[in-house]
C-alpha cells in the first residue's frame, strides 16, 4: 500500500465506504474495481479494474493483491481480462495507470499488457510514472517499453 496514493483503509468502515463508492461507480459507468476471488479456493484475493477519475478525465486502470498471492501471474491474469473487456465489451478506447517508480513489479505487469510510458507527473501528491494503453495500439505489435 505504499505505492497507493491514498495509502491503506484505516478501518473496516473506510473500506465499506470504499466498496460502496465502487458499487455507485459500477452502476453509474458499467465498470469499476472488482474483487478478485481465487478460482481454485474461492478466496479473495485482491482487486482490480477501471475507475473514471473525472478530476483527471481519464479511465484508471489498477490491481492489487494479497501478499500471499504475488508472483502466480494473477494481476498479469486479471489485467489482460480487464483489456479485453474494456476494448471490446465496454468499447472504450483509452485506459491509463499510474505507478510508483519504485514499484518495479506494477511496471512489469503493465509492461507484458502492452501498456507504454508516456511521462512522468505527481498524481495526488505521489510522484508517479503515467502509461497509457489505447484499443489501436494493442493491435498494433510493438516493441516492449
Ligand atoms: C504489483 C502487483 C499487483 C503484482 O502482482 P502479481 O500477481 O505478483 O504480478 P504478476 O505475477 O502478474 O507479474 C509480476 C511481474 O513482475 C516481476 N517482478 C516482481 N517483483 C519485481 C521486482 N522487484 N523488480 C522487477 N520485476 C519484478 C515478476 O517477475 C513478474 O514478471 P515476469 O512474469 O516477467 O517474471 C502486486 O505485487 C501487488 O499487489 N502489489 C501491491 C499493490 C500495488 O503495488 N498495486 C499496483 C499499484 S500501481
Amino acid at each position: 500500500m505504499r505505492f497507493t496514493p491514498n495509502g491503506p483503509d484505516q478501518d473496516m468502515r473506510q473500506t465499506a465506504a470504499r466498496i460502496a463508492k465502487y458499487r455507485i461507480h459500477q452502476s453509474r459507468y458499467g465498470y469499476s474495481r472488482w474483487i478478485l476471488i481465487e478460482r481454485a479456493s474461492g478466496r479473495p484475493v485482491g482487486d482490480a479494474g477501471l475507475l473514471f477519475l473525472d478530476d483527471y478525465g481519464w479511465i484508471d486502470f489498477g490491481y492489487r493483491l494479497a501478499q500471499p498471492f504475488w508472483g502466480r501471474g494473477l494481476a498479469t491474469e486479471a489485467g489482460s481480462a480487464w483489456i479485453e473487456k474494456a476494448f471490446t465489451e465496454l468499447g472504450l478506447e483509452r485506459l491509463t495507470a499510474i505507478v510508483h517508480p519504485e514499484n518495479h513489479a506494477s511496471m512489469r505487469v503493465l509492461a507484458k499488457l502492452g501498456f507504454f510510458k508516456e511521462r512522468q507527473d505527481v498524481i495526488r501528491g505521489m510522484r508517479c510514472l503515467v502509461y497509457g494503453l489505447t484499443s489501436a495500439r494493442l493491435r498494433t505489435p510493438h516493441p516492449r517499453d
